[in-house]
Protein backbone atom coordinates (compact mmCIF):
# COMPACT_ATOMS: atom_id res chain seq x y z
CA UNK A 1 0.00 0.00 0.00
CA UNK A 2 1.31 3.26 -0.86
CA UNK A 3 1.71 6.20 1.73
CA UNK A 4 -1.58 7.56 0.86
CA UNK A 5 -3.86 7.76 4.44
CA UNK A 6 -7.07 9.07 4.90
CA UNK A 7 -6.93 12.04 7.02
CA UNK A 8 -10.20 13.90 7.51
CA UNK A 9 -9.42 17.37 8.44
CA UNK A 10 -12.51 18.64 10.44
CA UNK A 11 -12.36 22.35 11.39
CA UNK A 12 -14.14 24.29 13.96
CA UNK A 13 -15.47 27.53 14.80
CA UNK A 14 -18.59 28.27 16.29
CA UNK A 15 -17.79 26.02 19.29
CA UNK A 16 -14.86 27.67 20.10
CA UNK A 17 -15.20 30.61 22.59
CA UNK A 18 -12.15 32.43 20.39
CA UNK A 19 -13.41 33.39 17.06
CA UNK A 20 -11.37 31.13 14.83
CA UNK A 21 -11.22 31.04 11.05
CA UNK A 22 -11.53 27.30 10.81
CA UNK A 23 -14.02 26.02 8.41
CA UNK A 24 -14.13 21.97 7.81
CA UNK A 25 -11.59 20.69 5.57
CA UNK A 26 -10.40 17.14 4.69
CA UNK A 27 -7.58 15.91 2.97
CA UNK A 28 -6.73 12.54 0.75
CA UNK A 29 -8.16 9.65 1.41
CA UNK A 30 -7.48 5.43 0.77
CA UNK A 31 -10.60 4.24 1.81
CA UNK A 32 -12.46 4.10 4.28
CA UNK A 33 -13.15 5.68 7.55
CA UNK A 34 -14.31 9.14 6.76
CA UNK A 35 -11.73 10.81 4.82
CA UNK A 36 -11.79 13.49 1.83
CA UNK A 37 -10.59 16.03 0.11
CA UNK A 38 -11.38 19.98 1.01
CA UNK A 39 -9.57 22.86 1.93
CA UNK A 40 -8.47 23.79 5.74
CA UNK A 41 -8.30 27.59 6.82
CA UNK A 42 -4.76 28.44 8.52
CA UNK A 43 -4.61 29.02 12.78
CA UNK A 44 -3.13 32.79 12.85
CA UNK A 45 -1.50 34.44 15.40
CA UNK A 46 0.00 31.56 17.24
CA UNK A 47 3.70 32.43 19.12
CA UNK A 48 6.60 31.02 16.56
CA UNK A 49 9.16 29.06 17.96
CA UNK A 50 12.84 30.08 16.59
CA UNK A 51 14.73 27.00 16.30
CA UNK A 52 17.56 28.80 16.95
CA UNK A 53 16.33 29.14 20.54
CA UNK A 54 17.20 25.57 21.86
CA UNK A 55 20.94 26.08 20.52
CA UNK A 56 21.47 28.16 24.26
CA UNK A 57 18.16 28.74 25.99
CA UNK A 58 18.08 30.43 29.42
CA UNK A 59 19.38 27.79 31.81
CA UNK A 60 16.67 26.76 34.48
CA UNK A 61 14.02 23.48 35.08
CA UNK A 62 11.09 22.78 32.94
CA UNK A 63 8.38 20.21 33.27
CA UNK A 64 7.71 17.43 31.23
CA UNK A 65 3.91 15.84 31.28
CA UNK A 66 3.38 12.69 29.84
CA UNK A 67 0.54 9.57 30.85
CA UNK A 68 1.67 6.98 33.55
CA UNK A 69 5.31 5.52 33.08
CA UNK A 70 4.07 2.02 33.18
CA UNK A 71 7.02 1.06 31.71
CA UNK A 72 9.89 3.29 32.97
CA UNK A 73 10.70 4.92 29.48
CA UNK A 74 10.15 8.43 30.23
CA UNK A 75 11.92 7.87 33.86
CA UNK A 76 14.98 7.15 31.34
CA UNK A 77 14.54 9.32 29.22
CA UNK A 78 14.37 12.56 31.44
CA UNK A 79 17.25 10.65 33.41
CA UNK A 80 18.98 10.98 30.05
CA UNK A 81 18.65 14.27 29.12
CA UNK A 82 19.58 15.17 32.47
CA UNK A 83 22.99 13.19 32.13
CA UNK A 84 23.65 15.25 28.81
CA UNK A 85 22.91 18.73 29.87
CA UNK A 86 23.26 19.45 33.66
CA UNK A 87 26.43 20.71 33.70
CA UNK A 88 25.07 23.28 31.53
CA UNK A 89 22.28 23.96 33.51
CA UNK A 90 19.54 21.87 32.57
CA UNK A 91 16.90 20.11 33.82
CA UNK A 92 13.65 18.62 33.15
CA UNK A 93 11.30 16.85 35.53
CA UNK A 94 8.63 14.36 34.91
CA UNK A 95 5.47 14.46 35.55
CA UNK A 96 2.94 11.70 35.77
CA UNK A 97 -0.54 12.05 34.43
CA UNK A 98 -3.01 9.15 34.71
CA UNK A 99 -2.95 6.00 32.56
CA UNK A 100 -6.57 6.72 30.65
CA UNK A 101 -5.52 9.16 27.87
CA UNK A 102 -9.02 10.70 28.17
CA UNK A 103 -7.98 12.05 31.63
CA UNK A 104 -4.48 13.35 30.40
CA UNK A 105 -5.98 14.96 27.95
CA UNK A 106 -8.20 16.95 30.70
CA UNK A 107 -5.29 17.49 33.10
CA UNK A 108 -3.85 19.20 30.35
CA UNK A 109 -7.00 21.26 29.12
CA UNK A 110 -7.24 22.04 33.18
CA UNK A 111 -3.66 23.52 33.24
CA UNK A 112 -3.98 25.25 29.97
CA UNK A 113 -7.94 27.02 30.82
CA UNK A 114 -5.82 28.10 33.58
CA UNK A 115 -3.10 29.61 31.39
CA UNK A 116 -0.51 27.92 34.05
CA UNK A 117 3.27 26.81 32.93
CA UNK A 118 3.03 23.44 34.53
CA UNK A 119 3.35 21.34 31.49
CA UNK A 120 6.17 23.27 29.51
CA UNK A 121 6.48 19.72 27.06
CA UNK A 122 3.24 17.84 26.67
CA UNK A 123 3.51 14.46 25.69
CA UNK A 124 0.07 14.95 23.48
CA UNK A 125 -1.59 12.29 21.97
CA UNK A 126 -1.88 12.39 18.15
CA UNK A 127 -6.05 12.79 18.16
CA UNK A 128 -5.35 16.06 20.13
CA UNK A 129 -3.53 18.29 17.39
CA UNK A 130 -6.44 19.77 15.81
CA UNK A 131 -8.18 20.92 19.33
CA UNK A 132 -5.11 22.25 21.41
CA UNK A 133 -4.06 23.89 17.95
CA UNK A 134 -7.54 25.72 17.76
CA UNK A 135 -7.62 26.50 21.17
CA UNK A 136 -3.99 28.37 20.63
CA UNK A 137 -2.26 26.57 23.13
CA UNK A 138 0.72 25.54 21.88
CA UNK A 139 3.48 26.65 19.65
CA UNK A 140 3.44 26.61 16.22
CA UNK A 141 6.64 24.34 15.72
CA UNK A 142 7.01 24.68 12.11
CA UNK A 143 10.21 26.30 11.27
CA UNK A 144 11.58 23.67 13.76
CA UNK A 145 9.96 20.43 11.99
CA UNK A 146 10.66 21.83 8.42
CA UNK A 147 14.28 21.15 9.08
CA UNK A 148 13.83 17.65 9.92
CA UNK A 149 11.17 16.59 8.01
CA UNK A 150 12.41 14.28 6.21
CA UNK A 151 13.95 11.67 8.99
CA UNK A 152 10.43 11.43 10.08
CA UNK A 153 7.64 8.85 9.02
CA UNK A 154 5.05 10.39 7.09
CA UNK A 155 2.21 8.97 9.14
CA UNK A 156 3.86 10.23 12.99
CA UNK A 157 4.20 13.50 11.01
CA UNK A 158 0.95 13.75 9.70
CA UNK A 159 -0.44 13.85 13.11
CA UNK A 160 1.48 17.25 14.33
CA UNK A 161 0.34 18.63 10.98
CA UNK A 162 -2.72 21.09 11.41
CA UNK A 163 -3.95 24.03 9.33
CA UNK A 164 -1.23 23.69 7.30
CA UNK A 165 1.61 24.19 10.25
CA UNK A 166 2.75 21.89 12.70
CA UNK A 167 2.03 21.93 16.31
CA UNK A 168 4.33 19.59 17.92
CA UNK A 169 7.64 17.41 16.98
CA UNK A 170 6.80 13.50 16.67
CA UNK A 171 8.05 11.86 19.86
CA UNK A 172 6.61 8.61 19.36
CA UNK A 173 4.42 6.49 16.56
CA UNK A 174 1.86 3.41 17.67
CA UNK A 175 0.36 0.48 16.36
CA UNK A 176 -1.58 -2.45 17.62
CA UNK A 177 -0.67 -6.18 17.40
CA UNK A 178 -1.98 -9.65 17.99
CA UNK A 179 -0.36 -11.23 20.77
CA UNK A 180 -0.52 -14.85 20.32
CA UNK A 181 0.61 -17.86 23.19
CA UNK A 182 3.06 -19.89 21.03
CA UNK A 183 2.30 -22.20 24.20
CA UNK A 184 -1.28 -22.74 23.86
CA UNK A 185 -1.73 -24.75 20.68
CA UNK A 186 0.80 -23.15 19.00
CA UNK A 187 0.82 -23.05 15.00
CA UNK A 188 0.27 -19.71 12.90
CA UNK A 189 -1.58 -16.83 14.30
CA UNK A 190 -5.22 -16.74 13.36
CA UNK A 191 -5.40 -15.22 9.93
CA UNK A 192 -8.94 -13.57 10.50
CA UNK A 193 -11.07 -11.95 13.55
CA UNK A 194 -13.18 -13.93 13.47
CA UNK A 195 -10.75 -17.51 13.93
CA UNK A 196 -8.89 -15.04 16.53
CA UNK A 197 -12.05 -15.26 18.42
CA UNK A 198 -12.96 -19.11 17.64
CA UNK A 199 -9.43 -20.05 18.79
CA UNK A 200 -9.32 -17.78 21.87
CA UNK A 201 -12.49 -19.77 23.24
CA UNK A 202 -10.31 -22.86 23.71
CA UNK A 203 -7.06 -21.12 24.91
CA UNK A 204 -8.48 -18.96 27.96
CA UNK A 205 -9.64 -16.19 25.98
CA UNK A 206 -8.53 -12.41 24.46
CA UNK A 207 -8.13 -10.03 26.31
CA UNK A 208 -8.14 -6.09 25.41
CA UNK A 209 -8.86 -2.67 26.10
CA UNK A 210 -13.01 -2.40 26.44
CA UNK A 211 -13.54 0.00 29.18
CA UNK A 212 -15.26 3.55 28.53
CA UNK A 213 -12.37 5.38 26.96
CA UNK A 214 -10.16 6.37 24.02
CA UNK A 215 -8.46 3.02 23.86
CA UNK A 216 -11.76 1.05 22.92
CA UNK A 217 -12.60 3.44 20.19
CA UNK A 218 -9.17 2.09 18.89
CA UNK A 219 -9.78 -1.60 19.42
CA UNK A 220 -13.57 -1.01 17.90
CA UNK A 221 -12.28 0.81 14.93
CA UNK A 222 -9.73 -1.67 14.28
CA UNK A 223 -12.30 -4.53 13.57
CA UNK A 224 -14.77 -1.94 12.21
CA UNK A 225 -12.43 -0.36 9.55
CA UNK A 226 -11.52 -4.25 8.48
CA UNK A 227 -15.06 -5.30 7.95
CA UNK A 228 -15.12 -1.60 5.81
CA UNK A 229 -16.96 0.87 7.90
CA UNK A 230 -16.64 4.18 8.81
CA UNK A 231 -17.36 6.82 11.10
CA UNK A 232 -17.74 9.92 9.09
CA UNK A 233 -18.62 10.29 5.31
CA UNK A 234 -15.91 11.52 2.58
CA UNK A 235 -16.55 14.99 3.18
CA UNK A 236 -16.48 14.73 7.28
CA UNK A 237 -20.14 16.08 7.37
CA UNK A 238 -22.01 13.42 8.68
CA UNK A 239 -21.75 10.53 11.15
CA UNK A 240 -21.74 7.08 9.01
CA UNK A 241 -21.25 5.01 12.38
CA UNK A 242 -24.46 3.42 11.35
CA UNK A 243 -23.17 0.94 9.32
CA UNK A 244 -24.10 -2.85 8.62
CA UNK A 245 -20.02 -3.28 8.69
CA UNK A 246 -20.27 -1.55 11.70
CA UNK A 247 -22.40 -3.86 13.45
CA UNK A 248 -20.70 -6.74 12.37
CA UNK A 249 -17.42 -5.67 13.71
CA UNK A 250 -19.50 -5.19 16.93
CA UNK A 251 -21.71 -8.06 17.15
CA UNK A 252 -18.37 -10.32 16.80
CA UNK A 253 -17.21 -8.73 19.98
CA UNK A 254 -20.32 -9.04 22.03
CA UNK A 255 -20.72 -12.34 20.69
CA UNK A 256 -17.25 -12.90 21.92
CA UNK A 257 -17.87 -11.51 25.46
CA UNK A 258 -21.21 -13.62 25.61
CA UNK A 259 -19.92 -16.81 24.41
CA UNK A 260 -16.60 -17.01 26.47
CA UNK A 261 -13.99 -16.06 23.78
CA UNK A 262 -13.28 -13.00 25.94
CA UNK A 263 -13.78 -12.28 29.91
CA UNK A 264 -16.57 -9.65 30.60
CA UNK A 265 -13.91 -7.97 32.32
CA UNK A 266 -12.07 -6.61 29.57
CA UNK A 267 -15.31 -4.06 29.63
CA UNK A 268 -13.10 -2.12 32.46
CA UNK A 269 -9.41 -2.91 30.71
CA UNK A 270 -7.83 -0.48 30.06
CA UNK A 271 -3.82 -0.73 28.90
CA UNK A 272 -2.32 -1.69 31.98
CA UNK A 273 -5.25 -3.84 33.18
CA UNK A 274 -4.71 -5.74 29.78
CA UNK A 275 -1.07 -5.84 30.77
CA UNK A 276 -1.64 -7.38 34.19
CA UNK A 277 -4.45 -9.91 32.92
CA UNK A 278 -1.83 -11.26 29.67
CA UNK A 279 0.84 -11.63 32.57
CA UNK A 280 -1.28 -13.65 34.86
CA UNK A 281 -0.57 -16.73 31.77
CA UNK A 282 -4.21 -17.24 31.73
CA UNK A 283 -4.93 -15.63 28.38
CA UNK A 284 -4.15 -17.03 24.64
CA UNK A 285 -4.75 -13.52 22.80
CA UNK A 286 -3.88 -9.97 23.40
CA UNK A 287 -4.92 -7.03 21.51
CA UNK A 288 -2.30 -4.15 22.30
CA UNK A 289 0.29 -1.70 21.71
CA UNK A 290 3.75 -2.21 20.39
CA UNK A 291 5.44 -0.83 24.04
CA UNK A 292 3.66 -4.08 25.67
CA UNK A 293 5.44 -6.79 24.24
CA UNK A 294 8.87 -5.76 26.05
CA UNK A 295 7.64 -5.60 29.88
CA UNK A 296 5.64 -8.57 29.77
CA UNK A 297 9.06 -10.16 28.48
CA UNK A 298 10.26 -9.47 31.93
CA UNK A 299 10.58 -12.92 33.75
CA UNK A 300 10.35 -11.34 36.97
CA UNK A 301 6.40 -10.56 37.43
CA UNK A 302 5.55 -12.29 34.05
CA UNK A 303 4.28 -15.50 33.56
CA UNK A 304 4.12 -15.08 29.67
CA UNK A 305 8.01 -14.28 29.53
CA UNK A 306 9.25 -16.21 26.43
CA UNK A 307 5.81 -17.57 25.77
CA UNK A 308 3.93 -15.50 23.07
CA UNK A 309 5.08 -13.80 19.98
CA UNK A 310 3.10 -11.22 18.00
CA UNK A 311 1.72 -10.63 14.60
CA UNK A 312 0.34 -8.23 12.69
CA UNK A 313 -3.99 -7.77 13.19
CA UNK A 314 -5.48 -10.09 10.91
CA UNK A 315 -8.39 -9.15 8.64
CA UNK A 316 -12.15 -8.93 8.72
CA UNK A 317 -13.57 -12.52 7.21
CA UNK A 318 -14.87 -11.38 3.31
CA UNK A 319 -13.80 -7.62 3.95
CA UNK A 320 -10.20 -6.35 4.61
CA UNK A 321 -7.15 -5.60 6.91
CA UNK A 322 -7.51 -2.21 9.28
CA UNK A 323 -4.59 -0.96 11.87
CA UNK A 324 -5.19 2.35 13.91
CA UNK A 325 -2.70 5.11 14.28
CA UNK A 326 -1.59 5.92 17.43
CA UNK A 327 1.43 7.53 19.05
CA UNK A 328 2.03 10.79 20.69
CA UNK A 329 3.92 14.15 19.96
CA UNK A 330 6.07 16.63 21.94
CA UNK A 331 3.65 20.04 22.22
CA UNK A 332 4.92 23.00 23.68
CA UNK A 333 2.68 24.98 25.81
CA UNK A 334 2.35 28.72 25.01
CA UNK A 335 2.29 29.28 28.82
CA UNK A 336 6.00 27.95 28.84
CA UNK A 337 8.97 30.68 30.13
CA UNK A 338 11.30 28.69 28.88
CA UNK A 339 10.81 27.84 25.13
CA UNK A 340 14.17 26.96 24.59
CA UNK A 341 14.79 24.84 26.32
CA UNK A 342 11.14 23.16 26.13
CA UNK A 343 12.14 22.99 22.61
CA UNK A 344 15.77 21.44 23.50
CA UNK A 345 14.01 18.62 25.24
CA UNK A 346 11.26 18.12 22.45
CA UNK A 347 14.88 17.76 20.23
CA UNK A 348 16.00 15.62 22.55
CA UNK A 349 13.04 13.34 22.69
CA UNK A 350 12.64 12.65 18.85
CA UNK A 351 16.58 12.53 17.81
CA UNK A 352 17.50 8.95 16.66
CA UNK A 353 19.54 8.28 20.19
CA UNK A 354 16.85 8.43 21.83
CA UNK A 355 14.42 7.11 19.41
CA UNK A 356 16.81 3.52 19.37
CA UNK A 357 16.66 3.28 23.26
CA UNK A 358 13.36 3.87 23.15
CA UNK A 359 12.01 0.92 20.66
CA UNK A 360 15.37 -1.50 21.31
CA UNK A 361 14.41 -1.43 25.28
CA UNK A 362 11.07 -0.49 25.85
CA UNK A 363 9.50 -1.43 21.84
CA UNK A 364 7.72 1.80 21.58
CA UNK A 365 7.35 2.25 17.88
CA UNK A 366 10.46 5.35 16.59
CA UNK A 367 9.26 8.41 14.55
CA UNK A 368 12.78 8.19 12.46
CA UNK A 369 12.47 5.97 9.44
CA UNK A 370 16.23 5.24 10.18
CA UNK A 371 15.82 3.13 13.31
CA UNK A 372 13.84 0.45 12.12
CA UNK A 373 17.04 -0.72 9.79
CA UNK A 374 19.84 -0.34 12.82
CA UNK A 375 21.42 -3.72 13.42
CA UNK A 376 20.82 -3.69 17.47
CA UNK A 377 17.24 -3.02 16.75
CA UNK A 378 16.42 -5.33 14.43
CA UNK A 379 18.00 -8.40 17.10
CA UNK A 380 16.15 -7.04 19.90
CA UNK A 381 12.62 -6.14 18.17
CA UNK A 382 11.84 -9.46 15.76
CA UNK A 383 8.89 -7.60 14.35
CA UNK A 384 10.68 -4.44 13.52
CA UNK A 385 9.88 -5.02 9.86
CA UNK A 386 6.69 -5.53 10.47
CA UNK A 387 5.94 -2.54 12.92
CA UNK A 388 7.24 0.39 10.70
CA UNK A 389 4.86 -1.51 7.88
CA UNK A 390 1.58 -1.16 10.60
CA UNK A 391 2.53 2.01 11.33
CA UNK A 392 2.60 3.28 7.18
CA UNK A 393 -0.91 1.68 6.70
CA UNK A 394 -2.84 2.33 9.75
CA UNK A 395 -5.77 4.34 9.49
CA UNK A 396 -6.02 7.83 11.38
CA UNK A 397 -8.33 8.73 13.26
CA UNK A 398 -11.08 11.56 12.47
CA UNK A 399 -9.34 14.91 13.04
CA UNK A 400 -11.17 17.44 14.38
CA UNK A 401 -11.44 19.93 17.37
CA UNK A 402 -14.85 18.04 17.82
CA UNK A 403 -12.68 14.76 18.06
CA UNK A 404 -13.06 13.93 21.59
CA UNK A 405 -17.02 14.44 21.01
CA UNK A 406 -17.25 11.53 18.53
CA UNK A 407 -14.46 9.39 20.39
CA UNK A 408 -17.33 9.56 23.34
CA UNK A 409 -20.02 8.81 21.06
CA UNK A 410 -18.43 5.40 20.20
CA UNK A 411 -16.57 4.35 23.06
CA UNK A 412 -19.42 4.61 25.32
CA UNK A 413 -21.94 3.19 23.19
CA UNK A 414 -19.79 0.10 22.25
CA UNK A 415 -18.90 -0.14 25.85
CA UNK A 416 -22.84 -0.38 26.77
CA UNK A 417 -22.92 -3.43 24.26
CA UNK A 418 -19.92 -4.99 24.84
CA UNK A 419 -21.30 -5.06 29.01
CA UNK A 420 -25.06 -6.21 27.52
CA UNK A 421 -26.67 -3.32 28.24
CA UNK A 422 -28.01 -2.31 24.68
CA UNK A 423 -27.79 -4.25 21.25
CA UNK A 424 -25.14 -3.55 19.43
CA UNK A 425 -28.18 -2.01 16.53
CA UNK A 426 -29.30 0.03 19.34
CA UNK A 427 -25.80 1.52 20.52
CA UNK A 428 -24.53 2.52 16.78
CA UNK A 429 -28.32 4.37 16.65
CA UNK A 430 -27.29 5.99 19.69
CA UNK A 431 -23.77 7.29 18.81
CA UNK A 432 -25.38 7.86 14.89
CA UNK A 433 -27.16 10.55 17.37
CA UNK A 434 -24.06 11.53 19.40
CA UNK A 435 -21.62 12.38 16.20
CA UNK A 436 -24.46 13.68 14.31
CA UNK A 437 -25.20 16.30 16.91
CA UNK A 438 -21.49 16.88 17.45
CA UNK A 439 -20.62 17.55 14.07
CA UNK A 440 -23.57 19.88 14.35
CA UNK A 441 -21.56 22.11 16.83
CA UNK A 442 -19.32 24.00 14.10
C1 LIG B 1 -1.98 4.53 22.90
C2 LIG B 1 -1.90 5.24 21.56
C3 LIG B 1 -2.78 6.46 21.54
C4 LIG B 1 -4.20 6.06 21.90
C5 LIG B 1 -4.21 5.41 23.28
C6 LIG B 1 -5.59 4.90 23.63
O1 LIG B 1 -1.34 5.27 23.88
O2 LIG B 1 -0.58 5.60 21.28
O3 LIG B 1 -2.76 7.10 20.29
O4 LIG B 1 -5.08 7.15 21.86
O5 LIG B 1 -3.32 4.32 23.29
O6 LIG B 1 -5.62 4.30 24.87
Amino acid sequence: MSGRRRKLRVGLAALLAVSLAVVVAACGSDSSGGGGSGSEKKITGAKVIDPASMDKPSKGTIHYCTGKDTTGAAHQMIADFNKKYSSDGYKAELTEFPASADQQRAQFIQRQQAKSDDCDVFNSDVIWTAEFASQKWLYDLTPYVEKSKDTYIAAPLETVHYGEKYWGAPASSDAAFLFYRTDKGGGAPPSTWQEVYSKAKGSGGIVYQGAPYEGLTCDYLELAFAAGGKVLSDDGKKSEINSPENAKALQLMVDGIKGGSAPKAVTTYMEPETDQAWRSGRYGYMRNWTYAYAPNNDKKDSKVAGKYKVAPLPSFEGAGKAGILGGHNSVISVYTKNPGLSLKLADFIGSPEWQKVSLLKYTNAAVTTDTYSDADVKKAVPYASELLQALQQAKARPVSPVYPQISQAIYKNVNDALAGRVSPKDALAKADKQITSALSTF
